[in-house]
């Protein structure tokens, strides 16, 4: 019985490793996926390069982040998470989770740590 799992456990490690290799290889198609996430919803307030300076931030009563932002860089992706998928509090940064599934809101963050890599 143990044996056995810990052959499922070995099994799931490898396709674990399997999963992690097929998405370091699919890099660019991976970035460039989030880059169209972030450009069709994230982009008319956060601004092209992602420094808060959309077309639309202007109008905002509260300024979008700037992802350059030191206080920004030095969050951790969970913290970016956690804003993007539920919002954040007082501002017009609603959550994502009602229009976006998880896997692109975590491409449209990649996108957005490729632009402003965390310090
Ligand atoms: C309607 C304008 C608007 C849109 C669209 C928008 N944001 Fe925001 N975003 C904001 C504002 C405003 C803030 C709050 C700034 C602050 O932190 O005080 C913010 C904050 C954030 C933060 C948190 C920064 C922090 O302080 O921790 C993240 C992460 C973020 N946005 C990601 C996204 C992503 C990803 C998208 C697209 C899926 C997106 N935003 C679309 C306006 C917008």
């Amino acid at each position: 019985m143990t044996g056995r799992i810990a052959a499922i456990a070995l099994l799931v490690t490898m396709i674990g490793l399997a999963a992690g290799l097929a998405a370091s290889w699919g890099e660019d198609g991976r970035i460039r996926t989030g880059r169209m996430i972030y450009e069709e919803h994230c982009f008319r307030c956060h601004g092209l390069n992602g420094e808060g300076d959309g077309p639309e931030a202007d109008s905002l009563v509260v300024r979008p982040a700037n992802f350059h932002a030191p206080r920004i860089r030095a969050k951790t992706d969970f913290e970016l998470w956690m804003a993007a998928a539920y919002g954040v509090a007082y501002t017009p940064m609603h959550g994502w989770l009602t229009r976006l599934t998880d896997e692109e809101i975590l491409e449209a963050l990649r996108y957005i740590r490729e632009l402003a890599p965390p310090e």
